[in-house]
């Protein structure tokens, strides 16, 4: 559920029409409603709570699925803690007044700048991803005195379907170790004086719809902590990773949130362990819309029909690097037949493709369309390329709106690139 909505023949956020923030701040923008954001977490988060045998779940929302810090707040000030990947996502979670001791550190390249950053402020947990930076991270700790939180993050060789870039937990994959490297490091690292093994972690994957691939990497991951605590060691946290796929349209609906916990409830129940989780796409992906205004149609003599856009891959790649769909959606519905369309951005590049053959409602010149299910992995992987200002964020909360990163004006793109001084 989400709440943009048609009224009176146009597409609203909460109490907002979107063309009022078109007008108002231009476009290309993304819109964000805090009602949905506020409402996928709730949603998640009472589900697994609600099971007396899952306990109090540690939800660390994956910042690089929306990395603005107003989106942050708005999560963290429901309990929501931050799955990061570098030092700059940490320091937006910090921004956003997300605890240390709720912020999770994974990634299968951390620095050691990176990992003294985090060992400075106290992150829960940095989860390892291979032997080296174990090693890394205990000479770290040990340098400055301390033994750092960790958990070991594990490959369970668990094939989940989806697209080629995205899976993680299969063996060919760069993330983690193997089950069995996995139980070899966690001992090695309680007797490490720079190390506190705290829990075991997996992700495989992500825009995962089917339950049946988490249930068999789940079910190896309690194998993994019986078997720890068989051979004395302690375990408190298990991180089970990213959280559902979402529907981008066209698609069967995931399983519920409660669906899921029920998973949960069948496979690690009653382990009195913390489950942590690190969802983004299913918080933010409905929560969020691209909103364009067609430049033009361009329709040839074969009979194609272009919809040039102002919206540009650099502003959502997901299309031209997943093949991903997304609905798109006209923000005032005109009255006449379908046209068939191939909808394109301003760049100069035949990639830069939204989709082709998409039958919409009659648009023209002037006209907006809201991309939807854009707001996950939209603006964060959004670039200047073509030197196109990076596209601004707005945040709706009732029948307010704010924007929460402005457009940059040209003067500020240039003013970032000082000329070399033997120019
Ligand atoms: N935890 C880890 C360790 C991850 O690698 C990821 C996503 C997540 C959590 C969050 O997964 P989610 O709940 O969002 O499924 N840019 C791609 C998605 C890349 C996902 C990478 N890892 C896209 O636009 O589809």
């Amino acid at each position: 559920m989400n709440h943009f909505e048609v009224r009176e023949g146009e597409l609203w956020c909460e109490d907002v029409a979107l063309s009022r923030i078109a007008r108002e701040v231009g476009t290309p923008v993304y819109v964000y409603s805090s009602a949905t954001l506020e409402r996928h977490y709730q949603v998640l988060h009472d589900a697994i709570a609600g099971r007396p045998e899952l306990g109090e779940p540690l939800i660390a929302f994956a910042v690089k699925a929306n990395s603005n810090v107003s989106v942050l707040k708005t999560l963290g000030r429901l309990g929501a803690g931050a799955d990061t990947v570098s030092e700059g996502e940490i320091r937006r979670a910090l921004a956003a007044g997300i605890p240390p001791d709720r912020i999770v550190f994974s990634g299968v390249g951390k620095t050691a700048r990176e990992l003294a950053f985090a060992l400075d402020v106290g992150v829960a947990e940095i989860n390892l991803e291979s032997e080296p930076e174990m090693a890394l991270v205990s000479e770290i700790a040990r340098q400055k005195g301390l033994r750092a939180t960790v958990a070991i993050r594990i490959n369970p060789n668990v094939g989940a379907g989806g697209h080629a870039k995205i899976t993680t937990g299969k063996a060919e994959d760069k993330f983690g170790v193997s089950i069995s490297e996995a139980e070899r490091l966690y001992a090695q690292a309680a007797n490490n004086a720079g190390l506190k093994p705290v829990g075991v972690a997996c992700h495989i994957g992500s825009q995962i719809t089917d339950l049946a691939p988490m249930e068999a990497a789940f079910k190896l991951m309690r194998g993994v902590v019986e078997r720890l605590r068989g051979e004395g060691l302690s375990v408190e946290r298990l991180d089970l990773g990213g959280g559902l796929g979402v529907p981008y349209f066209h698609q069967p609906d995931p399983p519920s949130p409660e669906d899921y916990a029920a998973m949960l409830s069948r496979t690690v129940g009653g382990l009195g362990v913390q489950l942590a989780f690190e969802p983004g796409r299913m918080i933010v992906a409905n929560a969020g819309v691209l909103v364009s205004e067609v430049v033009h149609v361009n329709a040839r003599p074969d009979g194609r029909r272009f919809l040039v856009l102002d919206a540009a891959m650099n502003d959502l790649i997901r299309p031209a690097m997943y093949d991903a769909y997304h609905d798109i959606r006209p923000v005032r519905t005109r009255e006449g037949e379908a046209v068939v369309y191939d909808v394109v951005g301003p760049v100069c590049e035949t990639g830069d493709t939204f989709t082709r053959d998409r039958a919409l409602p009659p648009l023209q010149g002037g006209d907006l369309v809201a991309f939807m299910t854009a707001g996950a992995y939209g603006a964060v992987m959004a670039s200047e390329y073509n030197t196109r200002p990076l596209v601004p964020e707005v945040l709706v909360r009732g029948g307010d709106y704010a924007v929460i990163r402005p457009r940059p004006t040209y003067d500020e793109i240039l003013a970032r690139e000082p000329l070399a001084p033997w120019l």
